[in-house]
């Protein structure tokens, strides 16, 4: 009965790993209105550490507009979007302004206080002045929302995964569009590494965004692509990087942000660079992630390998620790730019938007919600078994937000299921070769709803 075990395991976890940094949980109408950005000293560059903004030197007033427009005190327009449920981005008057919502409390029992932001980075739109910010918001105004997150006492994260043969063999019982089997190697994993394995519970996205409408044109568009499409197979090209292994380290959004700019910088130059990137620097420098403990690809394949780039395997190995940055400064940068949402910000992402990013751009990192029947997949073409949720009503990868890279999406002919082609980050032994297909416009486990790309600079 493992299944029922997960439940009562993952609480103390939880505990005992997080302390005081729980991410906030803030929605796009709790950001959307005026805001007021108090912004110290540009004399910086990034590596400006924004524990706090020092002197005020300039005062910024900001109306965040539906659905992305953010208009200054001058009348300049430009960009926002939120950032999962974490922050927002702004980009007005040649500069860009990140910042994490303002949270306190723990994981279990946090406050958010969305009217605000933690201490923010700032800096101009090709890299330079940078400094630090705050963001107060004038209106409309938001009230502290509490966030408690319920879980049960006597789980423990250091057991080991218990083999459950009924659960798979049910899988297979109740459905056959996929297939279920155990895989030995988790006997020797515990529930912590599990979790890890699973996304880390710090890339959780509490209240994923609705799947956007589609429009007339996005409809005509995606008519005139082809039913199959794979970047494994484009016309007898293979531009998908490798399939790697993310072993016990909550790292699947560094694997899925590396490969997304490994396979875009090779579709650019018809697979004449053909690079490896270090998620391992991912996990042990950058401020926008959490090492181990997970990490969105807005941040990390978009705006780190923007503002910091991306280093080459050779530079800094795969080691699945986290630990201090210690990546030479000899090491070249590889940089890509122009990261955005899938349909242009956070919220507006639906299938047609994702098949003509995939189809035009390259592959796409994407997020979903792993459960515990989604472990055992083999092959076919995955849809979440609702048995399962009875069988355990509490998952204990619940809290996290799983992170792969979409290479390609079909149609089978024999069952009439659509489906997307994934690239997972489990090693090769695992589904279809290290790939998995999943149901594809239901916004199965949420994969429709927050998809990131970026454009490489070669
Ligand atoms: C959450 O924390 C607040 C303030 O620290 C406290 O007043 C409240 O009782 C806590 N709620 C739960 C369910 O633990
Ligand atoms: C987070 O916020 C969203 C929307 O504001 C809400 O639907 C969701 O229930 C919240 N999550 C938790 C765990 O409170
Ligand atoms: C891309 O590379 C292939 C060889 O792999 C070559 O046949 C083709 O002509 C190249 N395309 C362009 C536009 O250079």
């Amino acid at each position: 009965m493992y299944s029922m075990f997960l439940c009562f395991l993952f609480a103390s976890f939880v505990l005992s790993t997080v302390d005081a940094d729980t991410p906030a949980n803030c929605s796009y109408e709790d950001i959307r209105g005026t805001w007021i950005f108090h912004v110290g000293s540009l004399k910086y560059d990034k590596t400006v550490q924004c524990t706090s903004v020092g002197p005020v030197k300039s005062v910024v007033k900001v109306n965040l507009l539906f659905p992305d427009v953010a208009v200054d005190q001058f009348g300049n327009k430009g960009f926002w979007t939120i950032i999962y449920n974490q922050g927002f981005e702004v980009v007005v008057h040649g500069r860009k302004y990140f910042a994490f919502s303002k949270y306190s409390g723990t994981l279990k029992n946090s406050t958010s206080y969305c009217d605000e932001t933690m201490p923010g980075t700032t800096h101009d739109v090709i890299g330079r002045e940078w400094g630090c910010f705050i963001g107060k918001k004038l209106a409309p105004s938001v009230e502290p929302k509490r966030t408690i997150i319920k879980l049960d006492k006597a789980f423990n994260p250091d057991q080991l995964y218990q083999r459950n043969v009924d659960f798979v063999a049910k899988i297979n019982n109740v459905q056959k569009s996929w297939k279920a089997v155990h895989y030995p190697e988790y006997e020797t994993m515990t529930m912590r590494d599990m979790v890890r394995r699973a996304g880390g519970v710090k890339s959780r996205v509490l209240g994923k965004p609705r799947v956007a409408p589609s429009s007339d044109n996005l409809k005509k568009l995606v008519a005139a692509l082809p039913k199959n499409f794979d970047w494994r197979n484009r016309d007898g090209v293979d531009f998908v990087p490798k399939v790697r292994n993310q072993e016990a380290c909550g790292s699947c959004y560094a694997f899925a942000s590396v490969e997304m700019n490994e396979a875009r910088l090779r579709i650019a130059t018809n697979n004449t660079v053909q690079l490896t990137f270090s998620p391992q620097d991912v996990v042990e420098c950058s401020e926008y992630s959490q090492g181990c403990d997970g990490g969105f690809p807005y941040l990390i394949g978009g705006k780190y390998a923007e503002d910091f780039g991306l280093v080459e395997e050779s530079c800094r190995p795969y080691s699945s620790k986290p630990g201090k940055c210690v990546t030479k400064q000899s090491c070249a940068r590889h940089y890509s730019t122009d990261y955005r949402y899938v349909g242009g910000y956070y919220g507006a992402c639906n299938e047609e938007s994702m098949m003509l990013a995939l189809y035009k751009n390259g592959p796409i990192a994407v997020s979903f919600e792993v459960y515990n029947d989604f472990i055992h997949y083999k092959g076919g073409i995955y849809r979440h078994t609702k048995f399962a949720d009875e069988l355990n009503r509490f998952n204990p990868f619940d809290l996290t937000n799983h992170v792969v890279l979409l290479v390609g999406y079909g149609h089978d002919p024999v069952s009439g299921l659509k489906y997307w082609v994934v690239e997972n980050s489990w090693g090769e032994g695992w589904g279809e070769d290290g790939f998995f297909r999943i149901i594809r416009g239901t916004d199965e486990c949420g994969i429709e709803s927050m998809a990131v790309e970026i454009s490489p600079i070669f």
